[in-house]
């Protein structure tokens, strides 16, 4: 074994701007978790995803430093000494951002904040303005990504290169399957790790379609949740198999790169 890490995802269903049921329902699901390094929960854990109108999106939203969501889930990375990336519905001054924010025995590390915003999140939140930044969490580095910026190439190949081993992608999918057939081949040609967390459930008309998903860098799927159960995923992982970025004796997935030819995609 070279650089082992356990991770895992909780498969969950947050409940609409109901927190406090929804830190109820984590209690029970991150106990089971946890032997894991490093856990995923699903995007807006803290509030839901649905919203009929700016009141709803902003009921439950909260400032990453003054959070009773975040203290919880801070308290429970103390007591089971594990990092954990959630969805997290951020209010900052009067915008609100679709955030990801990684968590750990000593508390804050970081966020990142939505990209790519799908239909009527629109509506309701900014755009993400942190750029792709990844961490250091003593020996292995994470990216964050969230939900629908599955579908952008652009941000698997962005933190592949500044050397993530392991892509933490908080989610609540409802295109059918889209997303869970594509992450495996974004973890095969970017050679990383990623753990998606996708939620479950019902809100009104959307329904999420769970199977969240643990993919390695040769396109394997290495744990899957059912379409409809809350659930715990778990998977230990060989890091050293994200950094071998060599894909034949001659061929080295950066260095084989060619970048010259590649500046249309930013024009
Ligand atoms: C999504 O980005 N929540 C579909």
């Amino acid at each position: 074994m070279g650089f082992p890490l356990t991770v895992g995802y909780i498969q969950c269903r947050p409940a609409f701007n109901d927190p406090e049921q929804t830190m109820l329902d984590l209690d029970r699901l991150l106990d089971r978790a946890a032997s894991a390094d490093l856990l995923v929960l699903p995007e807006l854990c803290n509030s839901g995803y649905h919203f009929q109108n700016p009141e709803e999106a902003r009921q439950s939203a909260e400032p990453v430093e003054d959070s009773r969501f975040l203290r919880f889930l801070q308290d429970k990375c103390r007591q089971h000494r594990f990092y954990l990336a959630t969805g997290f519905n951020e209010l900052e001054g009067d915008c609100l951002y679709n955030t990801a924010v990684l968590l750990g025995p000593e508390g804050y590390v970081g966020r990142y904040r939505k990209l790519h915003l799908f239909l009527n999140e629109k509506s309701f939140f900014q755009p993400g303005n942190l750029g792709l930044p990844v961490f250091d969490l003593g020996g292995y580095t994470v990216g964050l990504l969230v939900c629908f910026d599955w579908m952008f190439p652009e941000v698997w190949r962005i933190l592949a290169l500044k050397g993530a081993d392991v892509i933490c992608h908080p989610s609540n999918l409802v295109l059918p399957g889209f997303a869970q057939q594509a992450i495996p081949v974004h973890a095969m040609t970017g050679r990383v790790f990623v753990v998606t967390a996708n939620r479950i459930g019902s809100e009104k008309e959307l329904t999420f379609t769970g199977q969240s998903l643990i993919a390695g860098p040769r396109g394997e799927v290495l744990a899957r949740g059912s379409e409809t159960d809350p659930e715990v995923g778990i998977e230990g992982l060989d890091l050293d198999q994200a950094r071998d970025k060599m894909i034949t004796s001659r061929n080295h997935l950066v260095k084989d790169r060619r970048p010259v030819e590649y500046g249309f995609l930013v024009e």
